[in-house]
């Protein structure tokens, strides 16, 4: 395979969330005005998916189609997945964060990466709310807008804000609120902003010290995983026993608070 040009992989990745993002926007302001956006709920009742998220999917795989028609693409929403040859794959989450948006929280994004078989080479989440667009190529660094983001150096958890999130099933969710009740009193304090691109995009640029949570899908992370390694911080995937089931999760953050929770993790025995 020859080598893919990093920096237009990265310009489509943009140029396409952006435009995602814009639509959403769209479908939020018409929302606010009372518009039903046909929301209906998927994995759980909690689990909810609406023509906005619907419509940004298309809209992402149709550019991503006509500008890399031979590449790989992996959809939350299932609507255009294709296998490609090239070796490459996009991995999409086209509106992350959908229960904030439904209730006109101003905490979502569009969220996309390109990968290998070594995992992401360009990874974009875009929050149109605050009009922020995060950045990560492959060896070239992250940043937001243009400015180099950078993890912070926390180095003990009790100076460590932790940002987290419950995946929609309602066994892993207690088992987790449980740990997390630990967590409160050994860490600086916990945030559930409830967008995991989001969370990771604001761990690299050092608004949260670490990231941890189970559950979750390759879109979810694919973006922010990049986002928060090339500013110099570390993700990994423990795995935890919630809910009667083994959960892969991610764990990002500076080395100090990403080893800190990892022992954490490890002392506590598994549900
Ligand atoms: C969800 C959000 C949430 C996380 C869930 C995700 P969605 O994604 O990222 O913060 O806790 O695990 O499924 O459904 O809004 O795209
Ligand atoms: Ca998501
Ligand atoms: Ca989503």
């Amino acid at each position: 395979m020859a080598e893919p040009d990093l920096s237009l992989l990265r310009d489509l990745a943009v140029d396409t969330a952006c435009e995602a993002g814009a639509a959403l926007a769209g479908f939020a302001s018409r929302h606010a005005a009372g518009d039903d956006l046909g929301f209906a709920t998927k994995t759980t009742v909690s689990d909810p998916v609406s023509e906005a998220d619907r419509a940004a999917e298309r809209l992402i795989a149709d550019r991503l189609a006509q500008a890399r028609p031979d590449d790989g693409l992996l959809g939350e929403e299932g609507q255009a997945q294709r296998r490609g040859t090239t070796g490459l794959r996009w991995v999409v989450d086209p509106l992350d964060g959908t229960v904030n948006f439904l209730y006109g929280i101003p905490a979502w994004c569009v969220s996309i990466a390109c990968e290998d078989d070594d995992g992401s080479l360009v990874g974009v989440v875009h929050d149109p709310t605050r009009e922020e667009t995060f950045v990560a190529v492959r060896g070239g660094g992250a940043v937001r807008d243009g400015a180099p983001l950078a993890v912070t150096d926390a180095a003990t958890l009790d100076r460590t804000l932790v940002a987290t999130g419950y995946a929609y099933a309602a066994d892993t969710r207690r088992d987790w609120a449980e740990d997390v009740a630990e967590l409160l009193g050994t860490v600086r304090d916990v945030r559930r902003v409830g967008a995991a691109a989001l969370d990771l995009a604001w761990t690299a640029a050092g608004r949260f010290d670490a990231y941890l949570e189970f559950g979750l899908a390759p879109w979810d992370w694919a973006a922010g995983r990049l986002l928060v390694t090339e500013a110099g911080g570390v993700v990994s995937r423990p795995t935890r026993r919630l809910g009667g089931e083994p959960r892969v999760g991610v764990l990002a953050g500076g080395r100090a608070a990403h080893d800190g929770l990892a022992a954490w993790l490890g002392g506590r025995p598994d549900w």
